[in-house]
């Protein structure tokens, strides 16, 4: 495991054993503030030492309560995807608005121009068909960075719907497509073509970057670079002194200044989903009905898919046929959501004591990519959004009833 630099110095964090959970209400989602301000002690740390700002990556974390927690820590932005999280980041972050679509609409680009500071192009159409009132926002003395999406067509990731670099991806510039000289008007780069990585694919992406781009990058008209997000800087083990060393030496040879836009980093086991079972069936085995929904609460479950950590529970043994019994390796259920779709399962979790109706199942590390994603599918109730404090208070600051859900249709 990689060590922390010595000189950082992270603050304790709330051990979920010494947490009430039946005294918050369920469902909901449940940041930890501690963990949170663990973090961004850290994203802060790499900010200073490697001189790249660090912006939030809205789509992966947009908790807008907990914005004045992350100014504090010095994050001097956020990247947003949309004109809805563009107005997000205009009027709750305070800071500097990054924009990067795929595409952006005739009807939403004034209104995205008018509150940005960076525009980020998909394409070169793209550019072309906004660039008028890009530059005519320059003239009447905005500044306006704009820059291109690169596809260095170089890729770790493993799961083909997190791949931006692909096989005809649809993200970013190709070098085979890119014009022989930068685009007047363009004075940055950017790529994303990281997930969840450590920063040695940062240096081995940069390689491929360098070598192909890299005639732009030494262009005086290139004064900024984005490396997009997926630097999982707080995951235990990341190697940071790299992080560190890899963009102090990019920014030293090539004379821009580096902005790194990651999202999970943040969210990044901040917190839990609380929810309660309604109710226990038997079909040959013990089925758990709780009063959230894996489809729509825990999407990434199902579309990566992956199998979350359940407080408290363990795997059951490798014998899926038998039925649940409570011998020796606890009580076995298969944990299901409360809509009617049949996949809306987690899977078959083993529990040290029987469950039984009111009991609280506390999923882990759902802050991410979890509450920017939920839907109201079947009309369930969407969980709380909630801060369990540092002094150990609980802050219930979001409820959603039915007007939520109401608005959401017509
Ligand atoms: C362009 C861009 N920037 C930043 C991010 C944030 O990435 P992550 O949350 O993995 O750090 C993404 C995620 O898809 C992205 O597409």
């Amino acid at each position: 495991m990689t060590e922390l630099p010595a000189d950082l110095r992270l603050p304790d964090v709330t051990d979920p054993q010494t947490v009430n959970w039946a005294e918050i209400p369920s469902p909901a989602f449940v940041l930890d503030e501690t963990r949170l301000r663990r973090n961004l002690a850290l994203i802060s740390y790499v900010q200073e030492k490697s001189g790249a700002q660090i912006i939030v990556a809205f789509k992966g974390f947009s908790m807008w309560s907990t914005f004045p927690i992350l100014r504090e820590y010095g994050i001097s932005g956020a990247t947003a995807s949309s004109l809805n999280e563009v107005i997000l980041a205009d009027e709750e972050m305070q800071g500097e608005v990054h924009a990067y679509a795929p595409a952006y609409s005739d009807e939403d680009f004034p209104e995205i121009l008018r509150r940005s500071d960076h525009i980020v192009f998909n394409s070169l159409a793209q550019w072309e068909r906004f660039r008028p009132q890009v530059e005519a926002a320059r003239q009447g003395g905005r500044t306006i960075h704009a820059g291109l999406r690169v596809n260095p067509e170089y890729a770790e990731v493993e799961t083909d719907l997190y791949n931006p670099a692909g096989p005809f991806s649809r993200l970013g510039v190709t070098r085979r497509e890119f014009p022989d000289t930068l685009p007047e008007g363009i004075d940055g780069l950017h790529f994303h073509t990281l997930c969840e990585k450590d920063s040695d694919t940062l240096e081995r992406t940069l390689e491929v970057l360098e070598e192909k781009f890299g005639e732009f990058l030494a262009s005086d008209q290139v004064a900024w670079v984005n490396f997009g997000g997926g630097h999982l800087m707080t995951r235990e083990g990341y190697d940071i002194e790299r992080l560190i060393r890899v963009v102090r030496a990019f920014r030293e040879r090539w004379n821009v200044h580096v902005i790194l836009e990651p999202g999970s980093a943040f969210g990044w086991q901040t917190g839990w989903l609380v929810s309660s079972v309604l109710d226990v069936v038997h079909n040959v085995k013990d089925a758990v009905l709780l009063d959230v929904s894996v489809s729509a609460h825990m999407p990434d479950v199902l579309e990566m898919p992956y199998r979350p950590r359940i407080l408290g529970a363990g795997d059951p043994p490798d014998d899926t046929h038998r039925e649940a019994d409570a011998g020796a390796s606890g009580h076995r259920y298969i944990i299901g959501g409360t809509t009617c779709l049949a996949g809306d399962v987690v899977g078959e979790y083993v529990f040290p004591e029987p469950l039984k109706v009111g009991d609280r199942v506390v999923f882990d590390d759902m802050i991410h990519y979890t509450m920017v994603k939920t839907t109201f599918f079947n009309g369930v109730k969407h969980p709380d959004i909630g801060i369990l404090h540092a002094d150990g208070s609980y802050e219930r600051v979001k409820v959603f009833g039915y007007d939520e859900f109401k608005a959401k249709l017509s």
